[in-house]
Formats: C-alpha cells, structure tokens, sequence
C-alpha cells in the first residue's frame, strides 16, 4: 500500500491560514536551517517555481509521485496563472465545480474522492501520495491519512481555519520524530496507528 501523508503548515494553536485560509504571512519563515531540512528531506512538496528557484528542479522525486489537494488550494496557484503548480507529481484536484482540467497534468475528481484515494493508495509500487489540503479535503479523507507531518510555525493566530475540516472524531496516531529549527519551526510527524 502507497501511504496518504498530510504535509501541513500550522501556527502553535493549530491553524492552517487565516479564517480564508490565507497562509502567506508563513512564507517568511521558510529560512535558514528549516529551508535546507525541506529541501535536503521534503524537496517533493515544494511546488514547481519554488524548485526551480532553489536548484531543486531537476531531482528525481524522493517521498511522493502524486498530490492531492482541494479546488480552494488549487486556486491559490491558478490565480497566478500556474495551472501545473506540482508538475513534478501526478496531480489531483478534488472538486465538484471544475468542470474541465485546465492542465493536462491535473485530473479533477469530482465524485467518490475516497475511493479514488483508495484506488491510488493501492497501486503497486511508486512514491508516496501528499496530501497537500486544505481544510475540506483533509475533513474528507482524514480517515485515510497514513502519516501526518506537521509544520509549526511558533505563531499564535487565535482564530483561523483548522487542519481538519471535519467533524469530532478521535484517531490516535504515533509520534515517530520531532525536529526543530533556530527560528522556532517544530516539524513533528506522525503515523496513524492501526
Ligand atoms: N498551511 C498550509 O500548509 C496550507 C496547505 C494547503 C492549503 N492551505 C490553505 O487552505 C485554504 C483552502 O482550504 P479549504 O479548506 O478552503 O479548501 P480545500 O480543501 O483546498 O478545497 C475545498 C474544495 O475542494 C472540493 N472538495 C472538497 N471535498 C470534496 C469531495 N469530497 N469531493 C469533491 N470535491 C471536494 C470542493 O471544490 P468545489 O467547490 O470546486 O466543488 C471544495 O470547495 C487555502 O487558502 C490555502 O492557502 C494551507
């Protein structure tokens, strides 16, 4: 079975963006020991212009081959007119509004958006699959999530969108690692125990 990772950006208390979602103001963060820790251990969630800006373009895919996300996370990257913002991975876009790809790379998937992750997962042999977010889609398939790596920026927001767009529910997961960085970022992952 391929594994379904949430790679997820969060302030201390847990949000992913502001009430919109908005997670720019954690850009300036990605710095110094934390840059390089992504670059050397995640290079595959930075999207493509980030790769090609680091020099990290050319590498072959290390952790995953497929991405998920949802049609608002997709957005962010469409209104700058990046139609392929993960092209180094297939892309899946959950949605129920786009009618039509505007990307070759990008499947959209409208329907039973378990399933297909299922489906996905279990495929033989390949990488990994990021689940990129957001909140909606997290909710979704948070009973597929395998492993959860999380990435704390040392903010307080108070209010914000959640990482999980869902209901009460508890699962329990492992801790398998914690790392810190100088500038505060604490990046701890975990796998779901089964
Ligand atoms: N901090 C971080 O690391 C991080 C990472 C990723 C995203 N984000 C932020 O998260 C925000 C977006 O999160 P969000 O929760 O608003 O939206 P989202 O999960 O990215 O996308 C929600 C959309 O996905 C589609 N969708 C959801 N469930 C579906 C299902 N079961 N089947 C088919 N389609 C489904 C719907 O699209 P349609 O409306 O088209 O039907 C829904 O409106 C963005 O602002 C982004 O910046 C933050």
């Amino acid at each position: 079975m391929r594994k379904l990772t949430y790679v997820i950006a969060c302030s201390i208390d847990g949000f992913i963006g502001d009430p919109d979602g908005d997670a720019s103001y954690m850009y300036p963060y990605v710095v110094g020991d934390f840059a390089e820790y992504l670059k050397s251990e995640h290079p595959d969630i930075n999207p493509s212009h980030v790769r090609r800006l680091i020099g990290t373009d050319g590498l072959p895919n290390k952790e995953f081959d497929t991405i998920v996300q949802g049609r608002a996370s997709y957005d962010v990257a469409l209104k700058e007119g990046i139609t392929s913002p993960f092209s180094h991975l297939r892309e899946y876009v959950a949605s129920r509004t786009l009618k039509e790809s505007p990307d070759p790379n990008v499947e959209i998937v409208s329907e039973d958006l378990v399933g297909r992750v299922r489906a996905l997962k279990a495929e033989d042999g390949g990488l990994g699959i990021y689940l990129c977010g957001g909140s909606a889609v997290a909710g979704a398939l948070i009973d597929e999530i395998d492993e959860i790596v999380i990435k704390t920026y040392p903010v307080v927001q108070g209010s914000g969108m959640p990482m999980f767009g869902s209901g009460f529910a508890v699962s329990e997961f492992t801790l398998d690692e914690v790392r810190s960085f100088d500038n505060g970022v604490v990046v701890r992952t975990y796998s779901r125990k089964r």
